[in-house]
């Protein structure tokens, strides 16, 4: 995606009065079959939108509504990837914002690639998607090499493979380390909590 401008231009997304408005996580999945027909990348949005509920409800106590938010957060933040790359995240956004959603999940979505959107994580919810993104992509990538996928895959393979620069090498590992160094967690803690949380992802 580094051949586009992406740059968003704001920092601000959404109204403060559509707090708490949120699409159920049905209609985000109609809109995320709507507008991505690819269904590897709607895989990557299921994935990382699994790992953003998981760690709202295991690691940060959140409620019913809260882990809602981080789900579709991760559901949608590369909806408009496939059909309108030269303004990815413009789109999405316009379409939650248009559709009143709560603008800190318009924020979450709008710094998944603060490099790219020009925009930096502020929440856990923002850090959170920055920090899953990648990882869990190069992670998926990893499994699909191996002859049994997920099982038996461990950190130290994992971190094997993020040393072999030339293996999926589209991903940058300097985002990686960004990510990580704004969090308290160790890259290790984080690969292993998606290699717990993605791999029955479907
Ligand atoms: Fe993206
Ligand atoms: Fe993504």
């Amino acid at each position: 995606m580094t051949q586009h401008n992406l740059h968003l231009g704001r920092t601000q997304f959404g109204n403060i009065a559509d707090a708490g408005n949120l699409l159920s996580i049905e209609e985000a999945h109609h809109l995320l079959r709507e507008w991505v027909p690819n269904e590897k990348l709607q895989l990557h949005m299921k994935q990382v939108a699994a790992l953003m509920k998981a760690w709202a409800i295991e690691r940060e106590r959140a409620d019913a509504d809260s882990a809602q938010a981080w789900e579709l957060a991760g559901l949608l933040h590369d909806a408009d990837w496939e059909k309108y790359p030269e303004t990815h995240c413009k789109k999405i956004i316009e379409e939650l914002e248009r559709r009143h959603i709560d603008p800190t999940v318009i924020h979450c979505i709008a710094s998944h690639g603060p490099k790219y959107f020009g925009v930096e994580p502020e929440t856990k919810m923002d850090l959170m998607i920055y920090v899953f993104d990648e990882l869990s992509g190069f992670i998926h990538a990893a499994s699909l090499i191996r002859p049994m996928g997920y099982e038996g895959m461990d950190t130290k393979s994992v971190l094997k493979k993020l040393k072999t620069l030339s293996f999926a090498a589209q991903v940058n590992r300097e985002d990686i380390t960004d990510a990580i160094s704004r969090v308290d967690q160790t890259l290790e803690e984080i690969i292993q909590f998606i290699l717990e949380h993605q791999k029955d992802v479907r």
